[in-house]
């Protein structure tokens, strides 16, 4: 049976995806945890992010709250990188606190990926001969999302360009009774240029090749259409074109092919080229923060992910 009712299920969910209005309730705030660090570290990426620990996590999801947020897509950090064995129980932990803190009046996603967990800093696990292992890939994924769910996270949010995984993943939530949690599924995403802060924060850039393999080349509309119309086929509820501006062409023919709602993520490369901008007073910030929202929304983004969501209501956006 297709669900239809997941974005329903409570209010950050419904407001989100309301086609009429907007301002904070269509933002994302993403949020680093890393595990085994001892004190919160400040990105010089991505000013105004950090890494944090469990701790410094739940005071700035608390401020968060209190500015206004009502999304945020969790970022797990391991402590330990591994081939196969990805233990998320420090996600587990940080998410049963930010739900007993929130209560029903923030949606959390966690970003449902393993770049960050692997050895090779890569998506995907790699076999013993180097080559791709989709089934252990997706036995992996799939356990990461059910501890996240378990734990009290409102919906995944796969983020690798693996094959099937948003299938799979529908599968596990499933049979584990979780039908009504949804997947926001970065559904067209690049092999971009403009992920490099991010990669610093989640300390995942790819310690051989790159990811062209699997996310998507940027010569290629028809690809790109065709990725979110698989994710859309496979279960997904929520797409998302990624790097946001430059994918901008994207939005409205993907929601026009799958009726779904079509979100945009602000990436870091996007986000910073916008500090440093204001740095050398070639912009104010604020202004061209608003204006890339506005420029997004234009579009046809039904959600943004920025590293800029705190920052709205001081805005007064
Ligand atoms: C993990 C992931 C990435 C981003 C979000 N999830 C990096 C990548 O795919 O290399 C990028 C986010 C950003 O740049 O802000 N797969």
């Amino acid at each position: 049976m297709k669900r239809l009712q997941r974005l329903r299920a409570t209010a950050p969910l419904r407001d989100m995806v309301s086609e009429i209005g907007f301002g904070q309730s269509q933002l994302i705030q993403p949020l680093f945890l890393a595990e085994g660090i001892s004190k919160e570290e400040p990105l010089g990426g991505l000013p105004g992010s950090s890494r944090h620990t469990l701790s410094s996590l739940l005071a700035q999801f608390e401020k968060d709250l209190a500015a206004g947020v009502r999304q945020f897509l969790l970022f797990p950090v391991p402590a330990q990188k591994s081939n196969r064995n990805f233990a998320a129980e420090f996600v587990g932990t940080a998410l049963q606190q930010m739900r007993q803190r929130a209560g029903s009046d923030a949606a959390i996603w966690v970003d449902t990926c393993i770049c960050s967990f692997t050895e090779t800093g890569h998506c995907c696990v790699h076999d013993t001969r180097g080559r791709q292992d989709l089934a252990a890939t997706h036995a992996a994924l799939g356990t990461l999302a059910l501890t996240y769910v378990k734990a009290g996270a409102d919906g995944v949010s796969p983020s690798d360009m693996n094959d099937g995984r948003v299938a799979y993943l529908r599968k596990k939530l499933d049979e584990a009774g979780h039908d009504l949690a949804p997947i926001m599924s970065y559904s067209t995403k690049f092999a971009s240029n403009f992920y490099g802060p991010f990669r610093d924060a989640a300390d995942s850039a790819p310690q051989f090749g790159d990811r062209k393999s699997y996310q998507l080349d940027v010569r290629n509309r028809s690809d790109a259409l065709a990725s979110s119309r698989r994710c859309a086929e496979e279960g997904a509820d929520l797409l998302m074109v990624k790097p946001g501006q430059p994918s901008a062409d994207l939005i409205r023919p993907i929601n026009e092919q799958t009726g779904l709602p079509v979100g945009a993520y602000q990436v870091s490369g996007e986000y910073t080229s916008l500090v440093l901008l204001a740095k050398e007073k070639f912009v104010d910030f604020d202004a061209a923060l608003i204006e890339s929202w506005h420029n997004l929304r234009r579009a046809g983004a039904s959600y943004i992910i920025t590293y800029g969501a705190r920052l709205a209501r001081g805005l007064g956006f």
